[in-house]
């Protein structure tokens, strides 16, 4: 039921993308593989780390599934749906597997952690289970199920954030990219699987992070944006040099680093926790014109009493005390958030709670779920999920249609405004348009014109003259 009611066009959680060769060329390969991805965008970036890892044994990617020697699934355990629509993608799977013996499949990610080896006493034709902190260990799995064993490694780790490996950009637009800053999560919001299947928090050398960005940035690149589960909390401890005190790396800091690469490089970064967003943060995005004027902010509830069940350790006030100091700070910032319906012991008064933060705040967009309990989450131990499906299904509702409401009138607002736009690429209706988003995240559809340095990658001023609850239609101005 859950995914009836989001809106897609702003559902970060993709499902099923398959990747093929855009940097990698199957036919200079022996051997191919197929890889689909599900979940969150870390997702998406580990799977450019696997085709890395894959293609130095020989593999290329491919989009043909009917070709590939190797399938793999990147899974993700969010919600009992995320989980659904893997399973029922390996029974499609296995049919090709009856077709070839040799075929080999794979599940990666965040799936494969949960269930580990009990997957493959579910899934009976899946041969190797491998989890998000064990891709280096790839090879040496495909061979072992190549030689007829059943290949597992789940094996969390508290150090490994494949720093040195350069991911293999997989169906990119050439423009933006992902960079991975950090990984796992020590936060213990009850409702979430994440912490299990991700493991404990460790952020990536921020040299690493920053060759990649630069390196990107000549192949040009001209978006990044850094990932990790909580950005804020990044915190890098160099090695010491010549007997010095190490200098530790914030995130405001590393996001300074990353901004200084050069003006033409846009950043972004995904996801703030509201606990740990920092004035200094915030400075650090007024300063650089390059960070981009958005924050990805998840609410969950807007009743402090459900805040406090699901242990997000910060209450309705100073939720609404933090979009205050970053409409202070950044004004005309775009904001957004997650939002989740129907979380154990909800009532009619919190839910209206939720809708008010909605309100105050005016978010330009949400991502909305069902609540959806995991099994071994703290709130499957200590509390009943006791809010009926159909009362689930209409707080849903309702948090939907105030969100279309605010997405409108944040549109509305921006009617007649010029905005420096990033094109991405040819429109999907119409290739006589460009499509790009301006800093605030907003996607912009415009006609081309027949200048010939405006091209994918450069920066245009659009003015925005047309718009609906989803879509935004401008020209370009000189
Ligand atoms: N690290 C990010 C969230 C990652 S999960 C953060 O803390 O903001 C993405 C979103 O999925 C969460 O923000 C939450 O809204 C939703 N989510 C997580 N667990 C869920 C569950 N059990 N049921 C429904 N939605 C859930
Ligand atoms: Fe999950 Fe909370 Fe960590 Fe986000 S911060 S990944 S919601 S435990
Ligand atoms: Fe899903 Fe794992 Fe991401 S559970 S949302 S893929 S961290």
């Amino acid at each position: 039921m859950e995914s009836l009611l989001i809106d897609k066009t702003h559902d970060e959680t993709r499902q099923g993308e398959a990747f093929g060769p855009s940097l990698t060329d199957a036919r200079t390969y022996t051997k191919s593989f197929y890889i689909e991805s599900y979940g969150c965008q870390m997702n998406f970036a580990d799977s450019e780390v696997v085709a890395s890892i894959l293609n130095k044994e020989g593999f290329g990617a491919t989009r043909n599934i009917e070709e590939a020697d190797l399938i793999f699934v990147n899974t993700c355990s969010i919600r009992e749906k995320a989980e659904q629509t893997v399973r029922k993608r390996l029974t499609e799977f296995k049919k090709l597997k009856k077709r070839n013996r040799k075929l080999l499949i794979g599940v990666l990610g965040c799936m494969a952690e949960r269930l580990k080896s009990k997957f493959l006493e579910e899934e009976k034709l899946v041969d190797i289970v491998v989890g998000p902190d064990a891709y280096r260990s790839l090879p040496a799995l495909v061979n072992e199920a190549a030689g007829g064993q059943k290949a597992v490694n789940v094996l969390l780790s508290r150090e490994e954030t494949y720093a040195d490996i350069a991911p293999v950009r997989l169906d990119s637009n050439g423009i933006s990219a992902y960079v991975s800053i950090m990984r796992g999560c020590n936060n213990m919001c009850s409702f979430c699987v994440v912490p299990f299947t991700r493991g404990r928090e460790r952020s990536r050398d921020d040299q690493s992070i920053l060759d990649e960005c630069i390196s990107l940035f000549e192949e040009g690149y001209r978006e990044v944006t850094l990932l990790g589960q909580n950005v804020d909390s990044y915190y890098f401890v160099p090695n010491s040099t010549n007997g010095q005190e190490p200098k530790p790396v914030t995130f405001a800091m590393l996001l300074e680093k990353v901004a200084q690469i050069s003006p033409l490089l846009r950043i972004r970064f995904s996801t703030s926790h509201p606990k740990d967003i920092t004035d200094e943060v915030l400075y650090t995005m007024q300063r650089y014109e390059n960070i981009c004027k958005y924050i990805h902010l998840p609410l969950q509830s807007g009743s402090t009493r459900i805040l406090q069940l699901m242990n997000r350790t910060y209450t309705k006030e100073w939720y609404m005390a933090k979009v205050d100091r970053i409409k202070t700070l950044l004004p005309g910032c775009g904001l957004s958030a997650d939002i989740i319906a129907g979380f154990c012991t909800e009532t009619e008064e919190d839910h209206q709670d939720t809708l008010k933060v909605m309100d105050y705040s005016g978010f330009d967009y949400s991502y909305m779920f069902f609540y959806s309990e995991r099994p071994g989450t703290l709130a499957a131990r200590r509390y009943q999920d006791d809010v009926p499906d159909a009362i689930k299904r209409r707080r849903l509702q309702e948090i939907v249609e105030k969100q279309n409401q605010l997405s409108l009138a944040s549109n509305q607002r921006d009617l007649g405004k010029t905005f420096t736009v990033l094109i991405e690429g040819d429109s999907k209706k119409n290739e006589r348009e460009w499509k790009g988003r301006n800093s605030e995240n907003k996607m912009i559809v415009f006609p081309k014109s027949n200048d010939p340095q405006q091209k994918k990658g450069t920066y245009v001023q659009v003015k925005v003259i047309e718009c609906s609850q989803a879509t935004f239609r401008g020209e370009i101005v000189h």
